[in-house]
């Protein structure tokens, strides 16, 4: 340890009052392969301020015997794992031993970074976890979380939706569009629709349904409807794109070709037309509408007594 270095760890000491004191690793986890002397010892390399911010997190708390920091806990090698061999001395022209790092090129496997985590997190997120399309496709706890943040982006409402659209790239083109959820705003969260751990429905939805996903905050279009529309209670994602759409009401077609996707052209077209080139050149009100919504608007269900055709 250099003199210069010094004072940043008398610094730290008494700010935390845990640097070395009070710690004291045991014999075998000496042997184990652990440093001998905790955060002192990689701190004694690594004072950068991305490394030093992790003090000022959440996992920081000597007071809190779970937390990393916390009395007989292992410091920065509950996450780093054993770094014993790193910390220690190398010979000129040897190689400084390797230390679980959590990026791809690391030389550890997405399920070793993750197994730090989980080791205590284990009990509140493991048996989701593990269903999930996320572990599945070896993304892992620190691709989403930045445990050295003071402030993790992905526990935000403001920095979440950037963490996800890293990766999620038609979500965030659809978030772009003229109509959609204030997701990209940070007014709304994804984790407001999805359970990203702990995940027990498919495309990780935050309750059994979509419907009842969109119902949280929709209650009214729950019903019931004395006249329904088959379609809305079985999924509103048949007409809607929750993600965004380009279409007013984030419709996932516009107007007339929406409700043909379903409904026989056959019956009355929609399109506006005026009564020239009828035969007999008498319009009928069915073809004059522009939209099916100008005489179906109770399009999610009708409680009018004579609503059945979701007109009022
Ligand atoms: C004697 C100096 C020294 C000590 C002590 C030390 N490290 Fe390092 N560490 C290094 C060097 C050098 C690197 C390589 C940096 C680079 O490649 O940019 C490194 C890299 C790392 C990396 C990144 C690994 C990677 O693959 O890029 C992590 C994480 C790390 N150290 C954690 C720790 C932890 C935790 C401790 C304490 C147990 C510790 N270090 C102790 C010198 C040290
Ligand atoms: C709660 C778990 C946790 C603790 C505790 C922790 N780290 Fe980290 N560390 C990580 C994760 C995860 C990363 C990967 C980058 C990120 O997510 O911030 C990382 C990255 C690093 C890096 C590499 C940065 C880079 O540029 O690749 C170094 C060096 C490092 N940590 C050193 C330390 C030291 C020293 C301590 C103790 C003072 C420590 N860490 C404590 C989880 C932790
Ligand atoms: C030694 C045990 C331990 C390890 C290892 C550990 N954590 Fe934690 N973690 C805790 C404790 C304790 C808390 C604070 C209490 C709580 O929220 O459960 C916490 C809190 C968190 C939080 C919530 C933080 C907040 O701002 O509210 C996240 C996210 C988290 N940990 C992720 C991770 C990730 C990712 C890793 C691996 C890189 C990791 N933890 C490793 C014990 C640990
Ligand atoms: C796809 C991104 C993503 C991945 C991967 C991920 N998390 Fe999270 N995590 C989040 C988000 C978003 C939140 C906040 C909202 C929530 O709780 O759903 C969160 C919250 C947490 C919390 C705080 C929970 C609370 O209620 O305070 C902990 C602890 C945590 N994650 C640990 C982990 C661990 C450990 C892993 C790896 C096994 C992991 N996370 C993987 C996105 C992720
Ligand atoms: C308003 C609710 C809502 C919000 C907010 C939301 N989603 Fe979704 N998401 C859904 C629903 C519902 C589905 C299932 C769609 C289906 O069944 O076709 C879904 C599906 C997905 C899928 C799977 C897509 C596929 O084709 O399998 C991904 C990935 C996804 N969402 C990512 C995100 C991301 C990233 C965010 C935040 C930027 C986000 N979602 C915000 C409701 C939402
Ligand atoms: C490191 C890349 C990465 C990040 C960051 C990420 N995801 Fe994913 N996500 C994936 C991969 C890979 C899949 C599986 C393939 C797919 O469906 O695209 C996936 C799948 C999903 C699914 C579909 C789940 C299912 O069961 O089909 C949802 C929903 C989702 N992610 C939401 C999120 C949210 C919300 C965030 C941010 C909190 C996020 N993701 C962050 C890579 C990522
Ligand atoms: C967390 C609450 C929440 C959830 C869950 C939610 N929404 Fe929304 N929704 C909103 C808010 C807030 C707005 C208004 C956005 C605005 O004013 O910019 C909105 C707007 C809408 C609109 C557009 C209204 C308009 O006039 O353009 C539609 C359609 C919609 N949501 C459908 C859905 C569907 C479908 C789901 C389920 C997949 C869903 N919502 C889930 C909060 C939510
Ligand atoms: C059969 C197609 C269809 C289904 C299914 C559907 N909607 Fe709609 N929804 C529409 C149309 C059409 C509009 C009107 C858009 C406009 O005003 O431009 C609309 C508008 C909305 C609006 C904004 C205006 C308002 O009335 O508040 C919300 C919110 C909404 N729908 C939520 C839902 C939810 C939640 C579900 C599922 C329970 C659902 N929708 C199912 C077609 C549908
Ligand atoms: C996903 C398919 C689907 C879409 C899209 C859809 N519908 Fe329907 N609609 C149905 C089904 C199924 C019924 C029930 C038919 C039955 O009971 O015979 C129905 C019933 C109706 C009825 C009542 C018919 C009757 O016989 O009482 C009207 C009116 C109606 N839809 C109008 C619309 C309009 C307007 C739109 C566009 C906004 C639309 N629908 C979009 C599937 C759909
Ligand atoms: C100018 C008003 C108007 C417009 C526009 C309109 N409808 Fe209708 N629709 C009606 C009336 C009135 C009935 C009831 C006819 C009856 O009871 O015999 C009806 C009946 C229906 C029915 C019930 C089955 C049937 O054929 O009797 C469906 C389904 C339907 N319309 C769908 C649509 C769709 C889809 C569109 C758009 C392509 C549309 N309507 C546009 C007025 C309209």
């Amino acid at each position: 340890m250099t003199a210069r270095r010094l004072p940043i760890l008398l610094l730290l000491a008494a700010g935390f009052a845990l640097l070395g004191a009070g710690r004291g690793i045991a014999q075998d986890e000496e042997t184990a392969g652990y440093s001998r002397n905790g955060a002192d010892s990689c701190l004694g390399c690594h004072e950068d301020a991305v490394t030093l911010a992790v003090f000022r997190t959440p996992h920081a708390v000597p007071s809190d015997p779970d937390s990393p920091f916390g009395h007989g806990q292992l410091q920065c090698e509950a996450c780093h794992g054993p770094g014993g061999a790193h910390a220690g001395r190398v010979r000129r022209g040897q190689e400084r031993p390797a230390i679980l790092n959590f990026d791809d090129d690391s030389g550890y496997t997405v399920e070793q970074q993750n197994a730090q985590c989980l080791d205590c997190h284990g009990d509140t997120l493991a048996a989701g976890w593990h269903n999930g399309a996320h572990p599945a496709d070896e993304v892992g706890c620190a691709d989403c979380h930045n445990s050295h943040a003071a402030r993790d982006p992905v526990l935000t409402a403001a920095g979440q939706a950037e963490v996800c659209f890293d990766c999620h790239r038609l979500q965030q083109n659809a978030a772009r569009r003229p109509f959609a959820h204030p997701v990209a705003d940070g007014r709304m969260e994804c984790t407001s629709c999805h359970a990203v751990h702990g995940e027990t429905v498919a495309q990780a939805l935050a309750q059994e349904t979509v419907n009842a996903t969109c119902e949280q905050c929709h209650a009214e279009k729950r019903g019931p409807y004395l006249w329904e529309h088959a379609p809305v209670s079985e999924d509103c994602g048949l007409c809607h794109d929750p993600h965004g759409s380009s279409h007013p009401g984030m419709l996932t077609r516009r107007g007339p070709q929406l409700c043909q996707g379903c409904h026989a052209q056959a019956g009355h077209p929609s399109v506006a037309l005026s009564a020239d080139g009828l035969p007999g050149a008498v319009p009928s009100r069915l073809l004059l509408g522009q939209n099916c919504l100008n005489c179906h608007s109770q399009v999610h269900g009708s409680n009018h007594p004579s609503g059945s055709r979701l007109m009022r």
